[in-house]
């Protein structure tokens, strides 16, 4: 019997509702499976934790976490305490210490979800958008002076090396290689960036020599919002800067019907730490304890987990049954459902023991 061990930090907003959902989906696929088991530890951290101790997480945190095998996370973020102090106090903290360079996010139209495209349905979208999560305009480099003076100044200094810039071109080819349209469009905006952005397309250009067999193309990112709308079909896998992918993967989680079904894993490809899966929305104060958040970003992102775990067969069993409730209209209000998070976790219970999906509706 395999053993996996994961820690659950569900931390703010819908966070917790959307984790315990995953929680149980994932001891429910454990049990069905009979191979493996999930030993979880969920951990107090973020904005309640700040409230009590000044901190989102504890000093030692990180080493805390380092023994896991995966980091399963909900979302930061609290009304009372500022957007810049609950992300750089929790979630930048363990992607950048951790050195989880690569966030991958799949993005497709699930079966049963209606995107805002016209003429565009189930197989007609179907991305990788690979997203540079370690430097970039993310780096946190920068500062203030002369707070409060006219004269006050800030800068935010995006930081591209060689090195993070080439791991991550590396990375994007090799997903695009392994999809079987073998297809990368590396995302820019060197016409107006002439520095780092100059250098990105360089690396970019360096690398695909390595992948003969990779067709890729490359698109200022302003085109590139232009062409995900117009003409999803053309894309596949898709790579882009840290703050450009950020942007880009919640329009592309719109497109795919609601952010509530759109995943991200932030992946340690060297596995010298525990990677981390999440869902890509925040907290949503504004359905927080309502009980309707959309739980499927967060199931989908324990696929992306197992698969990272080496539970492929698991893995598929999952996505199937997310895409049999799906199918069967079992969704919240957020994709046009008038289900609840916990009927639509009781149903892909249900259909990973091979019941009816349906049969949640009489229960
Ligand atoms: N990874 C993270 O932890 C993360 C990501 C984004 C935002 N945040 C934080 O979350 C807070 C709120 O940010 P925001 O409002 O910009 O973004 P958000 O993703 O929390 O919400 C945007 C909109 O999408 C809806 N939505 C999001 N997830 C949903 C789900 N699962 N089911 C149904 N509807 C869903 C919300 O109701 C809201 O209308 C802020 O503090 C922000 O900093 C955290």
């Amino acid at each position: 019997m395999r053993n996996h061990t994961i820690a659950a930090i569900p931390a703010d907003g819908i966070g917790p509702e959307v984790i315990a959902a995953g929680l149980q989906v994932l001891d429910t696929l454990a049990a069905v499976s009979g191979d493996f088991s999930i030993s979880q530890t969920t951990f107090d951290w973020g904005s309640d934790y700040y409230r009590k101790h000044g901190v989102l997480m504890p000093a030692d945190g990180l080493e805390q976490l380092k023994s896991f095998d995966a980091i399963y996370f909900g979302a930061v973020g609290a009304p009372d305490v500022p957007d810049h102090i609950s992300l750089w106090g929790l979630r930048l903290p363990i992607c950048q210490g951790f050195d989880q360079y690569a966030n991958v996010r799949p993005t497709r139209i699930l079966p049963g979800i209606r995107t805002p495209l016209r003429d565009c349905g189930p197989g007609d979208l179907d991305w990788v958008i690979v997203r540079e999560n370690s430097e970039g305009e993310y780096s946190g480099s920068g500062g203030r002076a002369h707070k409060g003076l006219p004269e006050e100044v800030g800068t935010e200094v995006s930081i591209f090396t060689r090195v993070g810039v080439t791991r991550i071109m590396r990375y994007a080819f090799r997903i695009a290689q392994s999809r079987p349209r073998k297809l990368l469009t590396v995302v820019t905006k060197s016409n107006a960036q002439r520095h780092g952005m100059v250098m990105w397309d360089e690396i970019a250009a360096e690398v695909a020599a390595e992948f003969p067999d990779v067709t890729w193309d490359k698109m200022l990112v302003d085109a590139m919002a232009v062409r995900m709308t117009l003409n999803p079909k053309s894309l596949d896998t898709i790579v882009a800067t840290n703050l450009h992918a950020d942007i880009l993967s919640d329009l592309a989680g719109a497109l795919a019907g609601s952010l509530g079904v759109a995943p991200t894993g932030n992946i340690d490809p060297e596995r010298r730490f525990p990677s981390m899966f999440e869902p890509i929305h925040g907290s949503a104060f504004d359905i927080t304890g309502k009980g309707i958040a959309n739980p499927i970003a967060t199931f989908w992102t324990a696929v992306q987990m197992l698969e990272h775990l080496g539970e492929n067969a698991a893995a598929a069993r999952l996505m199937t049954a997310i895409e049999q409730v799906c199918a069967a209209g079992i969704m919240t209000p957020d994709v046009g459902g008038t289900a609840n998070t916990q009927d639509v976790t009781d149903a892909v219970c249900r259909a990973l023991e091979g019941r009816n999906a349906l049969q949640v509706e009489e229960a």
